[in-house]
């Protein structure tokens, strides 16, 4: 969940950390801290708040170091405050670590240690970790040997760097259920939980697995298993480049990454499309396509705006291949046994391809013995190794914790995945086609929307005294008004449910009266007089009615207080862009009402922790 950063090499460490942290703080952004060694001191600086509040209480020291740990926090044990800010040291103080993820045991260890004699001085899971390490290295005088030996003793997951005094010239590295990136410079390392800390310093990384440890020195490093067994690494080439991280001129990521989306798409279904043959080339895909071909079930799994893509793409999936599919929440299907077969095919959907549950359950399908395959953003992210096959939405980095272009990204490669496997089966080329050419459109036909975004900032104003709103949508805007609830919710504060539209009277309905606004996504399809009946049922109870509607829809305007016109398209692609307006209406939102957009209060962006 946080960000984690290490430095070993000839610059200063402390900017090397610093800066690296502003880059991970998307990750987790409570407290923030770091420790180095400086002329034989270990020093740690930690400080509630931003990466900004740690900076000021650095600046002017000008310590002078090449060696040093740092970390953005995320609680989940103690508040966050400067005392339970990382690093965390051993009782002897010599000891010094960073950690993400939950030490679940931790309760049991620290009882067990203070029986030996040893005190604590945070709520945190993470400071039993950096005693019980001091604990063994008092026995062993072996930083690497103690770490192990903890290790081995602790239940729950980490990502984990470990800097001691007595041996000042290593940094320990290691992982089970965290990620954690060596970049590999010139002379220099960088150890992070994610590639935006390593970019501007180097491109090379090795990405430890689970239950890999790595010790680092200035000119070499070797990597383990925390078992004492070697390891090779493959060493990858990190795919984006620095820009990618910088906002671009945009007020904000969120603002910057809605923007991108007609290009994010388009590198979606790029060199994977073949429109003249209504057809689709999925690489990633060809050695599981004869399971394809015949899975009885699919399965889609996620979290949060992943897990609304999955809904769109069931409903796609449904329609063109004719397969039956179920869409799960990952943290319910790890923990209710689920019933699974050994050829069903089970998709996890993850941005990030971290997120703790979604990983667990690709754990879980692959022990059931299905083929688990992947729909990832994040290059050799968990989820991406864990799976047996997938395909990357290619989005880029997605630094904004409210997702948006991932979404239509995954939306995208969901309909390609809905097109070859309808292909392979009964859908026409002809069908196929006709697809394939809406597809190549929608670059445009977002831009058209973006052009407008100014109508949405006005709409956002005239409503701004909201305190609830409701999203409705029928078919395949049902999903999108989920979206756009959770996008108000994530980043606005504003409290917002989405529903299938026809749902409305089954209950929600009871909350409309003049101060509660409702935003239909009703665009023309066979069930667009449905949904109109269900706006006449809203105004009819005074409620005011924010439309999303298809060009040209006249009649509409008689039903709803404002009306955004999108593009027409086919109604399975219709989320990419009716999902848009939305995304940008929950901006509006948070701007007007000056929340932190890019980093709401309580959220972090990816969700490594169950
Ligand atoms: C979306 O805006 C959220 N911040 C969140 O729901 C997110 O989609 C969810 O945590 C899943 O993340 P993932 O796609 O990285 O697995
Ligand atoms: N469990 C640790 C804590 O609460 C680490 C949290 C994190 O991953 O940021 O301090």
């Amino acid at each position: 969940m946080c960000g984690i950063v290490g430095y070993i090499g000839e610059r200063q460490a402390v900017d090397v950390l610093v800066n690296g942290l502003k880059r991970l703080e998307y990750r987790g952004y409570d407290s923030a801290g770091l420790s180095i060694i400086s002329d034989s001191n270990l020093i740690t600086y930690k400080k509630q708040g931003k990466v900004a509040d740690l900076e000021t209480i650095i600046e002017g020291k000008n310590h002078r170091s090449n060696i040093g740990i740092a970390h953005t926090r995320w609680a989940t044990h103690g508040a966050p405050s400067d005392v339970n800010a990382h690093p965390h040291r051993d009782n002897s103080g010599r000891i010094s670590i960073v950690h993400n993820g939950i030490i679940e045991n931790y309760g049991l260890l620290k009882k067990a240690l203070i029986k030996r004699g040893y005190s604590f001085h945070t709520e945190t899971d993470t400071e039993v970790l950096a005693v019980l390490i001091g604990a063994f290295y008092e026995q062993t005088k072996n930083l690497e040997l103690s770490v192990r030996k903890a290790l081995s003793e602790v239940v729950g997951t980490f990502g984990l760097l470990v800097l001691s005094l007595d041996e000042p010239d290593r940094i320990i590295a290691a992982r089970r259920g965290s990620p954690m990136v060596l970049g590999i410079g010139d002379g220099e390392y960088i150890i992070a939980s994610d590639a935006t800390a390593i970019i501007q310093y180097t491109k090379q990384v090795i990405y430890l697995s689970d239950n890999e440890m790595a010790i680092v020195s200035k000119d070499n490093f070797a990597t383990k298993t925390i078992d004492n067994i070697e390891t090779n690494n493959q060493i990858h080439q990190i795919e984006f480049d620095l820009e990618e991280l910088e906002k671009g001129g945009f007020e904000h990521f969120m603002l910057k990454e809605i923007h991108e989306q007609p290009y994010t798409i388009q590198n979606a279904y790029k060199g994977r499309l073949i429109a003249d043959k209504g057809n689709v080339k999925l690489g990633g895909l060809r050695n599981v396509a004869d399971k394809l071909r015949n899975a009885k079930r699919i399965i889609f799994t996620a979290c949060g705006t992943s897990w609304h893509s999955a809904l769109v793409g069931e409903y796609m999936l449904e329609q063109l291949a004719g397969v039956p599919v179920e869409v799960e929440y990952a943290s319910e299907f790890r923990y209710r046994n689920p019933v699974l077969y050994p050829d069903d095919i089970v998709f996890a959907i993850s941005q990030s391809g971290e997120t703790a549950d979604t990983l667990a359950a690709v754990y879980e399908a692959k022990q059931k013995g299905c083929t688990v395959l992947g729909i990832v953003n994040v290059v050799g992210s968990s989820i991406a190794r864990e799976t047996e096959a997938g395909i990357y939405i290619h989005a880029g980095p997605e630094i904004g914790v409210a997702s948006t272009k991932a979404f239509t990204s995954q939306v995208m490669v969901l309909a390609l995945v809905a097109l070859y496997l309808g292909r392979m089966k009964n859908l026409s080329q002809l069908d196929g086609k006709r697809i394939a050419s809406e597809i190549i459109q929608l670059p445009d036909k977002i831009n058209q929307i973006l052009a407008r975004c100014e109508d949405i900032k006005q709409i956002a104003k005239k409503y701004i005294y909201a305190k609830n709103i409701l999203y409705l949508g029928r078919g395949y805007n049902f999903p999108v008004a989920l979206e756009g609830a959770l996008k108000l919710k994530e980043i606005s504060y504003i409290h917002a449910e989405g529903y299938p539209a026809a749902e409305m009277k089954h209950g929600p309905i009871a909350l409309i009266d003049e101060n509660m606004p409702v935003v239909f996504i009703a665009t023309k399809d066979e069930i667009y007089h449905k949904i109109i009946s269900n706006i006449e049922e809203v105004r009819a109870r005074g409620g005011k009615v924010i439309a999303i509607a298809t060009e040209g829809d006249t009649q509409i305007k008689q039903f709803a207080n404002d009306v955004f016109y999108i593009p027409e398209t086919l109604p399975m692609l219709t989320p990419i862009l009716s999902v848009v307006p939305l995304q940008l209406l929950a901006y509006f939102f948070a701007k007007e009402l000056g929340r932190p957009i890019d980093q709401p209060r309580n959220l972090a962006k990816s969700v490594t922790v169950e």
